[in-house]
């Protein structure tokens, strides 16, 4: 019996990086897969992907900054397959390190428009679909920048503390209807989001210092996402896992 079998997972950013990371390990755990993202063509080659590993799953647009999308997005989700047990908000953005005096309150909106108010929307639209299921769990993206300063610029870092007090409000108030909701903080792994940082010698410093003394590779996340998408972690609510090979814990 695979992991996933007989489960809908619905991530968000799936086209990329982490997201397609989860969607291609929770497919061959066998999940049903909607790989949702902005990047359509992107979404649609992971889609491929799982597709040639024997695997099943859509591909659907998705902007998380705009409800109508949201809502389309689930409803083609629930068409497809019938229900969402699994959520992963992966989708988000970073705007380098800009740090106050320099960082305009535009930007700083819009970042907090995709990582904050985008998981709120597509969790708001999955949320009944769950509650009708009387099971589920969701998985939201937060980083060693949501728990603690000096890991990112101020948008990024509030954007992601943002992001487990939304976890852990909403484990709360929806716990006891079979709602699991917990949050990943990824350290440095190497996706196109952390770009060529990591190959710079300040990059390569940080990693061989952690106690892990290697860069993170998506499957790292992919891995943790799949135990918090699991049964096995049925008894585990409200927590932020820091995947990132100790870092933020020995900074
Ligand atoms: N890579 C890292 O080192 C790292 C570290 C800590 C946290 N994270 C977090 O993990 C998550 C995934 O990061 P990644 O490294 O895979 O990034 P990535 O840039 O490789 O992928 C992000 C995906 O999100 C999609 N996306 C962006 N805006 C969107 C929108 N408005 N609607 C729908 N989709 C949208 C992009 O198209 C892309 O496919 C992010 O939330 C990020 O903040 C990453």
């Amino acid at each position: 019996m695979t992991r996933l079998e007989g489960r809908t997972a619905f991530i968000t950013g799936g086209a990329s990086g982490l997201g397609r990371a989860q969607a291609i390990r929770f497919a061959q755990e066998g999940a049903q897969v909607v790989v949702a993202d902005l990047n359509e063509e992107g979404a649609k080659s992971v889609v491929a992907e799982i597709e040639a590993g024997g695997g099943e799953a859509i591909a659907v647009s998705l902007n998380v900054t705009d409800a109508e999308s949201v809502k389309t997005a689930v409803e083609r989700a629930i068409e497809r397959f019938g229900k969402i047990d699994v959520l992963s908000n992966t989708a988000g953005i970073f705007d380098g390190a800009a740090q106050l005096g320099d960082a305009a309150l535009e930007s700083f909106r819009k970042v907090f428009q995709v990582n904050v108010d985008g998981m709120f929307s597509v969790s708001k639209a999955v949320l009944p679909h769950m509650l009708e299921l009387g099971k589920g769990s969701i998985i939201n993206f937060s980083s060693n920048a949501g728990l603690r300063g000096g890991a990112g610029g101020i948008a990024y870092t509030t954007s992601k503390h943002a992001v487990i007090g939304f976890t852990r409000q909403m484990a709360a108030a929806y716990g006891n209807q079979g709602i699991r909701v917990n949050a990943i903080a990824p350290g440095m792994i190497q996706t196109p989001m952390a770009g060529d940082f990591v190959h710079t010698p300040e990059g390569k410093a940080l990693f061989e210092a952690q106690p892990a003394g290697r860069l993170g590779q998506p499957e790292d996340i992919a891995n943790a996402a799949l135990f918090l998408a699991s049964d096995e972690s049925d008894f585990i609510h409200a927590v932020t896992l820091s995947v990132d090979g100790g870092m933020v814990d020995t900074f």
